[in-house]
């Protein structure tokens, strides 16, 4: 099967004006997205998650690698026309997306200005996309601030599913939601790719998120995707001492389940402007090896599409093969939300595929 997405080798260094200085902040990412799947992106603040979805999206453009829609190369912009509208973007801050002065109906209808739909299908199309997202016509005519966070998201979800996208990249969703706004975001966006199987990239650096709506998750540290693979085996095992130090982090709501962990992590992060030229967790990893600081550990499939950088992985495996605390954490958030939708799934053939 094609991958409706395949973003190969992608790097992206940003210049800083005044300075001959670069930013490396995608380094080498390689990754594919299947129809109906989600594929989860997480790393902390920095580890250039948005600069991925972004060149994915043509808002900026890749210094090298290849991005290919249903096959087709998109890497440039100007060979964008065929995805145009086929791909979107939902932002973190509802606010952002929606301008104050305009009234809801227009803006959600906007996109379809950009692509000169005329009026009465653009009419058609806002009425269908409202009626996906659960809002009402008499709110077309409130301004934003009329609104609640939660219906704003909605409205820019509607925003994007107006085109008809096969993909949709949500940079932090739910992040600034309360977790009942949070949960209910969440149930729709399953809900609208179980029935018209849109593709999801949810970035995001909340991991009990993640878990919940990705089939397959990809972890980034300093620009890079150091582990990869099925959603519920990474987050089970990890085998990345980055994954296993960023699930360890995660803030429990019972602190008895707190994830016990060999590993970790020291140090301050190496900045993006002088990366080390082995591997990048050197400096703060505690199975480093000399090995470590003189080479970057190459990409390693376990099989099943589970990819990682770590010349130690199989150590890593060992450290604890049984406890799946985190598996126990979501149980225990779910209980104490009693909101949350059940876990998506998807058919096996599109769950294993993989770059
Ligand atoms: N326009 C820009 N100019 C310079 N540096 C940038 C720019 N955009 C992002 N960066 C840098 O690139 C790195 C990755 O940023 P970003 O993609 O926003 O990370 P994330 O979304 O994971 O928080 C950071 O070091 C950030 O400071
Ligand atoms: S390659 Fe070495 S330094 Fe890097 S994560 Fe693995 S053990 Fe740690
Ligand atoms: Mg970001």
């Amino acid at each position: 099967m094609t991958a409706l997405l395949e973003v190969s080798g992608l790097y992206k260094s940003f210049t800083i004006s005044g300075s001959r200085a670069l930013v490396q902040a995608v380094n080498g990412v390689s990754f594919a997205i299947q129809p109906g799947e989600t594929l989860g992106l997480v790393g902390e603040s920095g580890s250039g998650k948005t600069t991925v979805g972004r060149c994915i999206l043509g808002l900026l453009d890749a210094t090298d690698g290849s991005i290919r829609f249903r096959g087709q190369d998109i890497t440039l912009g100007g060979r964008r026309s065929k995805s145009r509208g086929k791909m979107q973007l939902v932002f973190q801050e509802p606010a952002e997306s929606l301008d104050p002065r305009q009234r809801i109906g227009r803006s959600i209808e906007e996109p379809l200005v950009a692509l000169k739909f005329a009026s009465n299908e653009r009419q058609d199309r806002l009425l269908e996309s409202i009626g996906l997202v659960g809002l009402s016509e008499d709110m077309l005519n409130l301004y934003p601030a009329e609104l609640s966070a939660g219906q704003q998201q909605r409205v820019g979800i509607a925003r994007a599913m107006i085109t008809r996208p096969e993909l949709v990249v949500l940079d932090e969703p739910t992040s600034a939601l309360d977790p009942t706004a949070r949960a209910e975001i969440i149930e729709l966006l399953q809900r609208i790719q179980g029935e018209l199987g849109t593709s999801y990239l949810f970035i995001s650096h909340d991991l009990s998120t993640v878990r919940f709506v990705s089939h397959r998750v990809a972890v980034m540290y300093l620009g890079m995707i150091v582990e990869q693979g099925d959603a519920a085996k990474v987050f089970a095992q990890p085998v990345h001492p980055y994954s296993v130090g960023l699930l360890s982090a995660v803030l429990l709501p019972n602190p008895k389940l707190k994830y016990e962990t060999a590993i970790n992590l020291q140090g301050e992060i190496p900045s993006p402007i002088n990366l080390p030229k082995g591997c990048f967790l050197a400096s703060r990893c505690p199975l480093v090896l000399q090995r470590c600081r003189d080479e970057m550990p190459p990409p390693e499939n376990l099989g099943g599409g589970h990819i990682v950088h770590c010349f130690r992985h199989q150590e890593v495996a060992a450290l604890d093969p049984t406890t799946d605390t985190f598996t126990r954490f979501q149980e225990e958030a779910k209980r104490i939300l009693g909101v949350f939708p059940v876990e998506p799934q998807l058919d096996s053939a599109a769950a294993q595929s993989e770059n």
